[in-house]
């Protein structure tokens, strides 16, 4: 009797079988099933037992055995299927592609602007957006009536709301600006570069837009020459536009230099051929320079009769134009990913 109830307490625990790893399983197949295991144990016994029970206690052990026999394989099978599933897992697979995001293209140009400068010593200046007359016209030698003061160029801060008049706190029409603080805070030698964003009061075409971003410079030391400034724009054309580059100075006038210049490049896009870039003359206009004026290196406490300088101003967005044949100025502050993209190798 006690074999038959041993066998039901097996059932029992056969029935309840699980396993959390194969390892798990082997150990009950062991608990079970070896030559040392319960059930094996209980067929040994069932030797011993007298004739008239053999037929029913022996088709209760078959019963035990398989279905622990089939608990065990059905187990197993649900560990072979995870492990299957597993293996479809190829680790050494390249992952699917992140999408990065792109740098502007008007950073990127800018950066490589401030790179070629940097190696003939030019270091980083910055200064507010928000200005004040004085740093952005006064000192530099604009007369008070000066036209660019007018209010369809120049953005005055409201001091009144709704009345839009003249004032004296504006946003910086040029990055000549950084120049005067410079000048006015630091010691010639001077070499600096100053890139940011400026605005001016235009309507929004694809030609124009109501802000910009310029890489301004400025030179001082004793005895700067015009030869210097050519020189340094020679190089720095060719750096950017590559080495089979030419320049062409014609004069210009500005306030905050004399002599003043329009720089021209022969056009990258047809070699100076003429195209429709360039409007047939093989030239393309990218920068204003001059000799600073000795009237704004006093305006700004410096000895113009010890001193002279040089200064220069481009648009990054012309000369990113000119790189990538941009058509449409509006794209640099649309953030379309499909132009920005476009950008990804560059
Ligand atoms: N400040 C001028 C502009 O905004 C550019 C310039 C800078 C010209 C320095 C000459 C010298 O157009």
């Amino acid at each position: 009797m006690a074999l038959k109830e041993n066998i039901q307490t097996l059932l029992a625990q056969v029935g309840e079988m699980k396993a959390t790893s194969a390892e798990e399983l082997e150990s009950l197949r062991i608990k079970y099933l070896s030559k040392k295991g319960e059930i094996t144990a209980l067929f040994n016994e069932f030797r011993t037992v007298p004739g008239d029970q053999k037929r029913e206690l022996g088709q209760m052990l078959n019963q035990l055995r398989q279905q622990a026999e089939s608990r065990i394989n059905e187990l197993k099978e649900q560990f072979e299927a995870k492990q299957a599933e597993a293996d479809k897992l190829d680790l050494t697979r390249t992952p699917d592609p992140i999408a990065l995001g792109t740098r502007h293209p008007l950073s990127m140009v800018r950066e490589e602007i401030e790179d070629i400068f940097s190696r003939i010593g030019f270091t980083i200046a910055q200064g507010p957006e928000v200005e004040d007359d004085k740093h952005v016209y006064g000192m530099l030698n604009f007369a008070p009536e000066h036209p660019a003061r007018d209010m369809q160029d120049t953005f005055f801060i409201e001091k009144e709301k709704g009345v839009q008049k003249p004032t004296d706190v504006l946003l910086r029409s040029h990055t000549s600006s950084v120049q005067t603080r410079v000048m006015t805070s630091q010691k010639p030698p001077i070499r600096v570069l100053c890139p940011g964003r400026v605005y001016r009061n235009e309507a929004i075409s694809a030609r124009a837009h109501c802000f910009f971003h310029q890489v301004e410079g400025l030179y001082i030391d004793k005895h700067v020459s015009f030869a210097d400034l050519r020189e340094a724009l020679l190089y720095f054309s060719k750096e950017m536009f590559g080495s089979e580059t030419k320049i062409r100075l014609r004069p210009s006038y500005f306030p905050f230099t004399e002599p003043s210049a329009e720089m021209d490049i022969s056009c990258n896009i047809c070699g100076g051929k003429g195209c429709s870039f360039c409007k047939g003359t093989g030239w393309v206009e990218i920068l204003g320079c001059g000799m600073v004026d000795p009237n704004v290196l006093e305006a700004c406490g410096i000895d113009s009769k010890e001193y002279s300088g040089y200064a220069f101003g481009m648009g990054v967005e012309r000369i990113t134009n000119l790189k990538y044949r941009v058509k449409d100025l509006r794209l640099f502050s649309e953030n379309d990913v499909r132009f920005l993209r476009q950008f990804e190798s560059c």
